[in-house]
């Protein structure tokens, strides 16, 4: 078996009947992102957007996934400005101008559901907007791409040949997951690559695509904290994730707002 065959055969295909379990808990995901968006102003504490989202999940039936997740202690990151991805809530305080990424991901009846929206504090600069418009472009590139018969490269390819038009550059150190009844598992989803490589898609595999984008290097450095991950060149840094399972014919994306609110309006 070659190496692309071995890694395939790793990769959990689920029935059609599981469709409907990884769709409640990514509407959940994503309906708590729903109700965040109001919250999001100057003033707020990151620590209490979390609360809010702890309680929104537990009063719909789920638990936060990331609660005690490999000793995290929160249920959601909340990664601001310069920080890629699991930022942890806590004292720090919006204020206009910041933009910021929140993550959540809820397990709810044993599936999970996990996805992550920018959103910005009041004005933002042009420069931030231009990459949250990009991230967002980028990450939808990606999931247009997710097709049986299409490969994991592909995806990669599309996601990061759009960011770098942009003259923006892609995350390699963080990438999107196989996720279902567990949060993590194969495959590792790049948010770069080429056409054709990695592992073929087929109906049933569930994955998570979710390109964290810098507005200058690449380079990340993980703080004291043992989980915050900021750009080393401390430039922006946007994400969105959403988690989809592919079909038949594509794919279909369980953590679609039910609201319809799938990035800021900028005002
Ligand atoms: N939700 C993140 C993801 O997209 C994982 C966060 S793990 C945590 O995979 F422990 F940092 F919360
Ligand atoms: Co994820
Ligand atoms: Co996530």
């Amino acid at each position: 078996m070659d190496k692309q065959g071995g890694e395939a055969r790793r990769i959990t295909l689920h029935r059609p009947e599981d469709f409907e379990g990884a769709r409640r808990a990514g509407q959940l995901a994503a309906a708590c992102l729903d109700m965040i968006e109001a919250h999001v102003k100057p003033g707020v504490t990151t620590g209490a957007l979390d609360r809010l989202c702890h309680d929104f999940m537990a009063d719909h039936g789920a638990v936060p996934a990331t609660l005690g997740y490999r000793g995290y202690a929160h249920s959601s990151c909340i990664s601001l400005n310069h920080v890629v991805c699991h930022g942890i809530p806590g004292e720090r305080v919006l204020c206009e101008g910041d933009i910021l990424n929140i993550d959540v991901t809820a397990l709810l009846d044993g599936w999970h559901g996990d996805t992550s929206r920018m959103f910005a504090v009041g004005e933002v600069s042009t420069k931030a907007r231009l990459l949250i418009e990009v991230t967002y472009e980028a990450m939808m590139r990606g999931i247009a791409a997710a097709k049986p018969g299409a490969s994991f490269g592909d995806i990669g390819h599309a996601i990061q040949s759009y960011a770098e038009k942009h003259r923006f550059s892609i995350v390699r150190d963080f990438c999107g997951h196989g996720i279902g009844r567990n949060f993590h598992e194969p495959p590792n989803v790049l948010h770069f690559g080429r056409p054709g490589e990695g592992p073929r898609l087929q109906p049933g595999m569930f994955f998570t695509i979710e390109p964290m984008v810098n507005a200058g290097r690449p380079e990340v450095k993980i703080l004291e904290d043992g989980w915050t991950a900021v750009t080393r060149d401390r430039s922006l840094s946007a994400q969105f994730e959403h988690m989809v399972g592919i079909t038949e014919t594509g794919c279909e994306i369980f953590t679609l707002s039910p609201a319809g609110r799938h990035k800021p309006v900028f005002r």
